[in-house]
């Protein structure tokens, strides 16, 4: 029996990275996956999945989340579980980063979340059950100079908190993940870079870069009733990077 037999999760960022390996591991224990990602083309791929079912969906839409909400609930009968992985990065310079990066930066990695609890939460609430995961950053707890996106992602770790408190006691949980370096096609301009990549690893306690898999098992915990009693946690899955 797999640790979420017949519960069914949206992962958002499901076509890429850290999304796609929850997308894998999710359905691998019993869940029907829902992969929604902006991208159309990388979803074909995840739909050929068993009980992975790739829907399109820019998380910084409210309407895109209105419309995926209804739809998975009308069609699968329920919402137990949701993950908001979806976001982007952007190494610019503080001085280059305009007011236009700025909004797209907050609205994908921070309203996308908040839109997402907002419509799915609901669907949850009406149950009284549901596990929601928000991927934040181990750049949400220490200054590492990505300064927009740090800051998203401080906006996603308040905001998970505080949601954790508006709907305990509607049966919904919400916990959030910190991960550190995790080799992925965001982070793939680091493995140029020998000499980063290596200081990267010297700098970990743990002596490696994260993969997906250690942020999905997280997420996979978080997500499952083994964490019945976890609401407003946070998670850091770094090697120890952000401890120090
Ligand atoms: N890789 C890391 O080192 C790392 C570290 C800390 C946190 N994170 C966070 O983990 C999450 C996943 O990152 P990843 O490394 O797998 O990145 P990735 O770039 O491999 O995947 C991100 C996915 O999000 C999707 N996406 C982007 N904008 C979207 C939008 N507007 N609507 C819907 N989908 C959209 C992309 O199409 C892609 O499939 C992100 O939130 C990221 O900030 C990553």
């Amino acid at each position: 029996m797999g640790k979420l037999d017949r519960k069914v999760a949206i992962i958002t960022g499901g076509a890429s990275g850290i999304g796609e390996c929850m997308v894998d591991l999710f359905a691998q224990e019993g869940a029907i996956v829902i992969a929604a990602d902006i991208n159309e083309a990388a979803l074909e791929r995840a739909s050929q999945k068993t009980n992975v079912h790739g829907m399109k969906l820019n998380v910084a839409s409210d309407e895109d989340w209105q419309a995926l909400a209804k739809e998975v609930s009308e069609r699968f009968g329920k919402i137990d579980i949701l993950v908001n992985n979806a976001g982007i990065s952007s190494e610019k310079p503080f001085a280059e980063t305009d007011a236009q990066d700025w909004q797209k930066m907050l609205s994908i990695n921070g309203f996308g979340p908040f839109a997402g609890m907002k419509h799915v939460a609901p669907y949850m609430a009406a149950r009284n059950k549901g596990s929601i995961v928000n991927i934040s950053s181990y750049t949400a707890l220490i200054g590492q100079g990505f300064n927009p996106y740090s800051a998203s992602k401080g906006a996603v770790r308040a905001l998970s908190k505080a949601a954790a408190t508006t709907f305990g006691r509607q049966g919904v949980r919400v916990n959030a993940i910190f991960p550190g370096i995790v080799e992925t096609p965001m982070t793939q301009a680091l493995s140029t870079s020998k000499d980063l990549l290596g200081r990267l690893i010297q700098a970990t306690p743990l002596q490696r870069l994260g993969q997906a898999i250690d942020i999905a098992q997280a997420a996979l915990f978080l997500a499952s009733d083994d964490s019945s009693y976890i609401t407003g946690s946070e998670l850091v899955v770094d090697g120890g990077y952000s401890a120090q």
